[in-house]
C-alpha cells in the first residue's frame, strides 16, 4: 500500500485524488489519509503530491514510523462514520502555501 505522512498535514493540496484509479483518499480536517484496504500501490499520486507526502509502505521515512496504522485507523473511522472517499480536488488549506516553504518546497 501507499500511505500519506505529515507533510500532507496543513497543506492538503489534493491533487492526488485526481489521479487515483480506485478512489481510496479520505479527508480529514488537516490531511487526507489512504485506506491501506483499497490501495491498489499503482503509485500514481507520488508524483502529483508538491509537498512529496505520499510514500509506498515500504520506503516511509524513519520520523513517520506510525503513518500506516495512523492511514489505516483513520480511514477505517471516517468509513464507520459513513465519509466517503474524496474524488474532487479543492482549494489547499490557508496555511498550505507557508507550510510548503516550510518544507522546503
Ligand atoms: Fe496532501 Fe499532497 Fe494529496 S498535500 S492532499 S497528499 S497532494
Amino acid at each position: 500500500t501507499h500511505v500519506v505522512t505529515s507533510n500532507c498535514l496543513n497543506c492538503k493540496f489534493t491533487d492526488c485524488v485526481l489521479v487515483c484509479p480506485v478512489d481510496c483518499f479520505y479527508e480529514m480536517e488537516k490531511q487526507l489519509v489512504i485506506d491501506p484496504d483499497e490501495c491498489i500501490d499503482c503509485s500514481a499520486c507520488v508524483a502529483e503530491c508538491p509537498v512529496e507526502a505520499i510514500y509506498a509502505e515500504d520506503e516511509i521515512p524513519d520520523n513517520e514510523e506510525d503513518a500506516l496504522e495512523f492511514n489505516t485507523n483513520e480511514a477505517a473511522r471516517i468509513k464507520d462514520e459513513g465519509g466517503q472517499p474524496i474524488t474532487d480536488q479543492k482549494d489547499p488549506l490557508p496555511t498550505a502555501d507557508d507550510r510548503k516553504a516550510e518544507l522546503g518546497f
